[in-house]
């Protein structure tokens, strides 16, 4: 027997997934389950975890390279346990009001690994975010924080509710 443990996996450019992540990271604990949030690129093996949790900010339509290279990279493994994904993005109420489909690209790495399902949130673009387009959409007024919170955890709390999560395996 051994102990359930989630890896939260994120790539982020201006941190706004990031904290997503330890939002999920934090409901995942309280309802039970040990986990690990960490950078994708950081993460050499999936060696004891039991499940994974992947995510990334969107740009251009397409999640960050560094989340894209880890399911390239673990695709075997991430076959083999359930795996959750989800994306952050949309600089309007959109992803609160309703269920967003995953981008194209998105789709075809959770068609390729089989994952249990996407989830789109909103997304967070505030001053001191990195690049010119950046600053573009900011000097028209567009930027803002368009996450939820509430819909973050309400998802990490029906992931938790898997048995694989929160009960200790017999292997
Ligand atoms: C250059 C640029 C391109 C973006 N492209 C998209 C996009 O295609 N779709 C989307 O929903 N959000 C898009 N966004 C919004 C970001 O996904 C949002 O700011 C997100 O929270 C970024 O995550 P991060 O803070 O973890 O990097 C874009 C933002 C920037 C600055």
């Amino acid at each position: 027997m051994t102990a359930p443990v989630v890896l939260v996996a994120y790539a982020s450019r201006n941190g706004g997934t990031a904290e997503i992540a330890r939002w999920i990271g934090d409901a995942l604990e309280q309802e039970g389950a040990g986990v690990d949030v960490l950078p994708a690129a950081g993460v050499r093996d999936l060696h004891g975890y039991t499940a994974v949790v992947l995510g990334s900010g969107l740009y251009a339509g397409h999640w960050l390279r560094e989340a894209v290279r880890f399911a390239r990279r673990h695709r075997k493994a991430l076959g083999s346990i359930p795996v959750w994904l989800f994306s952050s993005g949309p600089l309007d109420a959109s992803a609160a009001e309703r269920e967003l489909p995953p981008q194209p690209g998105v789709r075809r790495i959770a068609d390729g690994i089989d994952a249990v399902e996407h989830e789109t949130f909103g997304g967070r673009l505030e001053p001191g975010a990195r690049g010119l387009v950046a600053r573009m959409i900011l000097s028209q007024g567009k930027g803002g924080d368009f996450r939820d919170r509430d819909q973050v955890t309400a998802w990490a709390r029906r992931i938790a509710a898997t048995a694989a999560v929160v009960r200790p395996q017999r292997i």
